[in-house]
Formats: structure tokens, sequence, C-alpha cells
């Protein structure tokens, strides 16, 4: 018998007034793996996330992580359950150091919001020594150690969305969830950053991956499913689910987001 997957997702839907986001999504994501789900602008991945994550509500459907359900569960209880997120633009105060950012994200995921957060900083810099140690450590698994007292404002592009993986990793989650973690990033970054996500799997830490740069795909995840319309088309290997006639017809029907080819 197969080993029960870490994400389970039922016949999840969602409009938005007349816009079918999602029309019935079903998708199991095993333990092990990075699993992408890639699919054209507007196809509906980030709102998959977002319903994943407890951001969006699904209107119908069920979501299971680590055997339990959480459909419906405020996002901080399902971020506590070992499911972590970043966002696809970065949400990290620029005029805070790297360092600063990583504490605050430890803050945040006990719970309290960014606001409060911001307002106790001084004083869960001084409680938390141990966070320190761990986004030390976390940074240099990310390779941005040489970054610590840097403001992110000065970070690249592609050092932002490193942060931002850092940041998730704070809480030592089951599976992380990236929304278009290469988006903008220079070529050589893409490939570091893959590199950077693969020893993670290695290591032991799930991911599912919603990215638009196909050959980041190919090198990165070992399984792929595909969104068009709000209805998932194909699943498989990169290799293989990227060549079928579907796919390549979905994304040549809207011309903006770059083909698999
Ligand atoms: N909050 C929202 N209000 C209205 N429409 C939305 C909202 N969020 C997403 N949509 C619509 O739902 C569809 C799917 O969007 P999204 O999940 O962002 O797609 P993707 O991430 O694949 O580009 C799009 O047509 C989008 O315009
Ligand atoms: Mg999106």
């Amino acid at each position: 018998m197969a080993a029960e997957p870490l994400l389970q997702v039922r016949d999840v839907a969602r409009r938005f007034g007349g816009i079918v986001a999602l029309d019935g999504v079903s998708l199991d994501v095993p333990a092990g793996i990075v699993f992408g789900l890639i699919g054209p602008n507007g196809s509906g991945k980030t709102t998959l996330l977002n319903i994943i994550t407890g951001f969006v509500r699904a209107d119908r459907g069920t979501v299971s992580f680590d055997g339990r359900p959480i459909r419906g569960l405020p996002s901080y209880r399902i971020a506590r359950l070992g499911l972590s997120r970043t966002f696809q633009s970065s949400r990290c105060p620029q005029r805070m150091t790297v360092m600063e950012n990583m504490l605050l994200a430890a803050a945040n995921q006990s719970g309290e919001s960014l606001g409060a957060a911001i307002l106790q900083f001084r004083r869960v810099r001084a409680e938390e020594r141990a966070n320190l140690e761990r986004a030390r450590e976390i940074l240099a698994t990310v390779n941005l150690a040489a970054k610590v007292d840097e403001l992110a404002g000065n970070l690249s592009g592609g050092q932002k969305k490193l942060l931002s993986l850092a940041q998730a990793l704070m809480s030592e989650p089951k599976l992380i969830l990236l929304d278009e973690p290469v988006a903008g990033v220079n070529p050589i970054l893409v490939q570091e950053i893959g590199s950077v996500i693969r020893s993670l799997c290695d290591a032991g830490r799930n991911f599912l991956i919603v990215e638009h740069n196909m050959s980041f795909i190919r090198a990165t995840c070992d399984r792929v499913a595909v969104l068009d319309t709000g209805r998932l088309i194909a699943e498989g290997e990169p290799d293989e689910v990227l060549a079928r006639e579907n796919v390549l017809r979905a994304y040549l029907a809207r011309p903006t987001a770059e083909a698999p080819a």
C-alpha cells in the first residue's frame, strides 16, 4: 500500500464573482520529493496555494495535511502544523537587516500579527537567542551567511527569494510552498536556488513549488502537475508532462506565459 500523501487536495473549487479560479482540483503531494505546480497565467495556481495555506476559503472540497483536515483553519494554525510558504513578491521589511527579518519570521510564526511582532521586536530580540542560532544556520544553508547584517532592501531579487525561503524554514516546516521562487531572478541565481532546494529536499524537507521557469522546473522537480483554467490537465515526471500535447496547447493559448518547449 502506498504511504499517505503529505498533502491531499480533493475536489477543491473557488469562484471570484463570475470567474471560476478553481474547478474541482484534486492533488496528492507525497513526502520526500520536490513537487512542481505549473500552468499558464490565471490558471489558479496562487489561488490553490492560498486555499491550502488558509489565506483564501474554498467554496467546496477538502484539504488534508499530514493526515489532518485543514480546510477552513486560520492560516497561522495551518503554519503551526508545519506548512510554511513564501509569497510571489517579497514581503520583507526592506529597512530591516537580513537577521532582523529572520527573527521577525520566527515571531510571526508564533501566531503574532506582523504589526505586533514589529512593536515587540526589541523584547523578542532579547528573548530569542535560540532563534538567532537557528537563523544563522539556515542563512548558511541558503548561501546568505555573508549578508546577515545587510538591509533586506539591498539584496538582489534572487537573494530576496533566498531570504523568503530561509524565513519559511525558521519554523522547521514539514512542507514548504514556494510561489514563483525564481521569477525575475538572474540565471546564475536561478541555478543556485534550484540546488539549495535540491539539497534541502535531500536533507528531508518537502516542497510544493509554483513556477513559470520551465528549465528550473525540469532541473528541480521530481514530479509536476499542470493547471489550466482551474482544472488539473496533466501530472507526472517533468520531461514527459512538458512534452504532452494538451500541456503545450494550454500554454500556446496564453502566449504571455513561458511555454514548456
Ligand atoms: N482575489 C481575487 N479577486 C478576483 N479574482 C481573482 C482573485 N484572485 C484570483 N482571481 C482570478 O482567479 C484566476 C486565477 O488566478 P491565480 O490563482 O492568481 O492564477 P495564477 O497564480 O495561476 O496566475 C484569475 O482569473 C484571477 O484573475
Ligand atoms: Mg500566481
